[in-house]
């Protein structure tokens, strides 16, 4: 890659750049939620939360003031609800100790909670046009057909060697339209499913994969481990209309609100029995099927049953649908199950 491939990406981006509301602000914390939403699913999805999202907490100290409740409800269905939980940790950080502003420093940046070094990379050269290069997944892959680079993409020594690369070409170019050529060159261009649009590539003249006619085998996938299978039975205990839920105070999804439910697979005898056991008193059990939830590392395969009951069961909390829906963050592994009561 020389500077006159650079020069053509960056021009290339200036002309076609998709138009994007992060992209109307050079307010820091507006890209920082951006870019945190933007590592959990596909910008057509992220367009929506972010709207909402900066309505209900325009700033860094509406952000460090919301209930763990609020906040929750507003990621709900975005997933790695650590990641909200995060935000929120960092905001409460920065009214602390940063007069509430993000930091234009990388070494401060990176000592906050959820910033690593690819979002502290994006703040810093999108909104604080500081030369310094952000590297996801997008780059990565840019990279590894423009070099026909055959190692493991998820080794670290690539990742800084890419960003050795970039950190000298970046200082020559406005930082902010450099890192978003390359996003989104791997975005709309250098596609990951599917064939890649190389005649359209501004890099194609450097790019070594396209010339060996390659660019599929690139970047190179090493054998992922299989994801882990978790049987569940899910209870929704149904007493005078309202529907049981708990909040969820560990691990996975925690700080969600979820439908009680055990790590095991019953049938419907199971459930009768097992409630029996417990001394719970019911009056009707309905099967609501087969549910199946994918997460990055394990599946949820869930039988799931409405239980109405003649007493409340537990402590639960037990809640409406409507209000449930409303006011509840539930992560999407039981929203199917909600959808379909
Ligand atoms: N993905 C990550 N950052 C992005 C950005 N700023 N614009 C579009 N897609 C992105």
């Amino acid at each position: 890659m020389k500077q006159q491939d650079i020069e053509n990406l960056v021009l290339w981006y200036q002309k076609n750049k998709r138009d994007l509301p992060w992209r109307h602000t050079k307010d820091a914390y507006k890209i920082w939620i951006s870019e945190i939403m933007l590592q959990q699913t596909r910008v057509e999805a992220v367009k929506r939360y972010y709207e909402v999202f900066l309505k209900s907490l325009p700033t860094v100290y509406d952000l460090a003031q919301v209930s763990d409740d609020e906040l929750l409800k507003l990621w709900e269905g975005l997933g790695y609800y650590s990641r909200a939980r995060n935000l929120k940790k960092c905001a409460c950080e920065l009214v602390r100790s940063y007069q509430g502003v993000l930091p234009d420093d990388e070494k401060e940046l990176l000592s906050l909670p959820g910033i690593g070094e690819y979002t502290a990379g994006a703040i810093l050269s999108i909104a604080y046009l500081k030369p310094v290069p952000a590297i996801d997944g997008n780059v990565m892959r840019v990279l590894s057909r423009v070099y026909e680079d055959e190692r493991d993409m998820l080794n670290s020594q690539v990742r800084k060697e890419y960003s050795e690369i970039l950190r000298k070409f970046i200082k020559k170019y406005p930082p902010d339209d450099f890192t978003q050529s390359f996003i989104e060159l791997g975005a709309v261009v250098c596609v990951p499913n599917g064939t890649p649009l190389c005649e359209e590539c501004p890099l194609k003249r450097c790019c070594k994969a396209h010339r060996h006619h390659k660019e599929l085998l690139y970047p190179v996938k090493s054998a992922k481990k299989p994801r882990k299978i978790i049987s569940k039975t899910v209870f929704v205990f149904e007493y005078c209309g309202r529907y049981s839920i708990l909040k969820k105070e560990e691990g996975l999804l925690s700080g969600t609100y979820e439908f009680p439910n055990v790590d095991e697979k019953m049938c419907q005898d199971d459930v009768k029995k097992y409630l029996a056991q417990q001394g719970c008193s019911f009056s009707k059990i309905v099967s609501l099927g087969e549910f199946k939830h994918i997460f990055s590392h394990l599946e949820w395969h869930m039988n799931a049953y409405v239980i109405s009951l003649q007493k409340p069961f537990k402590d639960y909390l037990y809640v409406g649908l409507e209000e449930i829906k409303m006011n509840y963050s539930i992560p999407s592994a039981f929203q199917k199950i909600l959808e379909k009561i």
